[in-house]
């Protein structure tokens, strides 16, 4: 009698294990917006080291995506990749191809610009975390656990050598992104800002060297 209760109880208190990836895998997402925004107003400063945090959380929060969830995903669906997938790789590769080189304007606006169509392709209706709710149910804690037990990522030096840019520019060709140029990225660290609030007005990438 216990039992049904708190069963009937815990969809109108939004705690359901059946969305416990969503909750998770989304908390994430809002501590990498926090991240950013102060990586930014410490690259401002001239200090970089919120940035090297930055670089860390988002290479470790690609690899729980996918390493723990994609596979689970296909495994649910048995053996079928889930339909966002490859799409999502791509922008990962995109991303993860632009924290290679040093964070200069147009590398910040681009991640920022990625990042705003990223996120609701996992966190929007019909997105990756649904299918993550609809296919995973029961599992989801566990998988949850094995997501917050994830180790930390090594991260390499910033490597500025003449080939990394057009190796950049070809990840992000194949995910259909492009380097946007410095007025372009100033403009898209704005709307990323603006979208998590993090922004009150100031310059934040004007004053970052391109
Ligand atoms: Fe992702
Ligand atoms: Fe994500």
């Amino acid at each position: 009698m216990t039992n049904l209760a708190a069963i009937e109880l815990a969809p109108a208190c939004g705690t359901t294990s059946i969305d416990a990836v969503r909750r998770f895998l989304g908390g994430e997402h809002r501590k990498l917006e926090a991240h950013f925004g102060r990586a930014l107003e410490a690259l401002a400063d001239g200090d970089p080291s919120a940035w090297g945090r930055f670089r860390e959380k988002l290479l470790r929060h690609i690899g729980i995506e996918e390493r723990i969830l994609l596979p689970a995903l296909r495994e649910a669906r048995g053996g079928d990749p889930d339909p966002l997938a490859a799409r999502l790789r791509l922008d990962h590769g995109a991303l993860a191809a632009l924290l290679v080189p040093s964070p200069t304007s147009r590398v910040l606006g681009t991640i920022a610009g990625i990042l705003a169509e990223h996120e609701p392709r996992e966190e929007g209706p019909g997105g990756l975390f649904a299918s993550a709710d609809e296919s995973l149910a029961s599992r989801a804690p566990s998988i949850v656990e094995r997501m917050q037990l994830a180790p930390s990522v090594p991260v390499s030096p910033h490597n500025d050598d003449p080939r990394v840019l057009p190796a950049v520019e070809r990840a992000l060709s194949r995910a259909g992104y492009r380097l946007l140029a410095r007025s372009e990225a100033s403009a898209a660290i704005e709307r990323l800002c603006e979208i998590v609030s993090l922004a009150s007005g100031g310059e934040l990438p004007g004053v970052v060297p391109s």
